[in-house]
């Protein structure tokens, strides 16, 4: 079967980019690339041109997952197995393409209306425009584990992991039914790509109403101490934590969460293991994590704004 290589990238449809902006870069570290003034903002984590793209959107919502391929026979192969499943996947025109900052693109929806989008060929950046982040000690975790992970939070779990495993091609690495808090119960599902971060999707289970199509992303630094500064930073700044540092006992990230300018969180993490499908064993854990990772209260009225 012919599955997505890694998660390159993740659009964000967002009310106020302004406030995404100076959140991006002064509170995750990432950096401002390319810009179209009041339509578009591209984030940089590598040497990807992009990463993370921000476009102006009143959703305030995930948009897209840009799924990797490693070639243009490897990318075609999938979309004809895919359009062999009855799904609808289309090419992209050569103006979504540049502004994804890839060479060839292919997109199709997933039950609860999320795009995916199958790319190859990623702009990269010159040698002499390395990244440079402006608060980050070390680096993102990318290359071929891809920017990071998802969360969605599907209003029928059946249908969405039938789209992830028969779809997209992942394979589950591994499942927590646990509480977030008392009384809280989560029941989240957790799938690899073939490049082999612990999970580039997970879908969730909840007990209770999500207003956005996810519950977070993730995106992951190489030093443990980037997580306490931007712990720090959080604080600092004002940005809601959502759960506090903790540590899951099946990716093995140490992290905290907070609520981003749109409403929905980010994890912020360092740590998290690969999957070795020769080796790799599924399975099933009682916790969300083994320490830490409170729940806070939800914040106020305002702070889905605060920087
Ligand atoms: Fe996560």
């Amino acid at each position: 079967m012919h599955s997505v290589s890694t998660l390159g990238y993740m659009v964000f449809g967002v009310n106020d980019l302004a406030a995404w902006e100076a959140f991006a870069v002064n509170v995750l570290g990432l950096q401002a690339g390319r810009r179209v003034p009041g339509e578009s903002l591209g984030l940089r984590m590598d040497d990807y041109e992009q990463r993370i793209l921000l476009v102006r959107n009143d959703l305030d919502d995930f948009l897209a997952a840009g799924w990797e391929f490693e070639s243009d026979a490897e990318l075609e192969a999938f979309v004809v197995q895919t359009r062999a499943q009855g799904i609808d996947v289309a090419e992209a025109d050569a103006e979504v393409a540049e502004q994804r900052r890839v060479s060839r693109l292919f997109v199709c929806c997933d039950p609860d209306g999320i795009r995916h989008e199958f790319y190859c060929g990623a702009y990269r950046t010159t040698s002499r425009d390395t990244f440079r982040s402006s608060v980050l000690r070390g680096a993102f975790s990318t290359g071929r584990l891809g920017a990071g992970h998802f969360v969605t939070v599907p209003r029928q779990s059946a249908p969405a992991r039938a789209f992830c495993e028969r779809v997209l091609g992942l394979k589950l690495s591994d499942s927590i039914n646990g509480d977030a808090a008392p009384g809280v119960n989560l029941d989240v599902a957790f799938f690899h790509a073939r490049t082999g971060r612990h999970h580039s999707l997970a879908i969730a289970d909840v007990p209770f109403p999500v207003h956005k199509r996810i519950h977070h992303v993730m995106v992951e630094c190489v030093d443990p101490n980037d997580v306490g500064l931007a712990y720090d930073r959080c604080k600092q700044a004002g940005v809601p934590i959502l759960m506090e540092l903790g540590h899951h006992p099946n990716d093995q990230m140490f992290s905290f969460y907070m609520i981003s300018p749109s409403g929905f969180a980010i994890e912020f993490g360092a740590g998290g293991i690969v999957v070795d499908d020769a080796t790799w064993e599924v399975k099933r854990y009682a916790e969300l994590s083994d320490w830490g990772h409170k729940l806070n209260p939800p914040p106020g009225p305002a702070a889905g704004t605060a920087q």
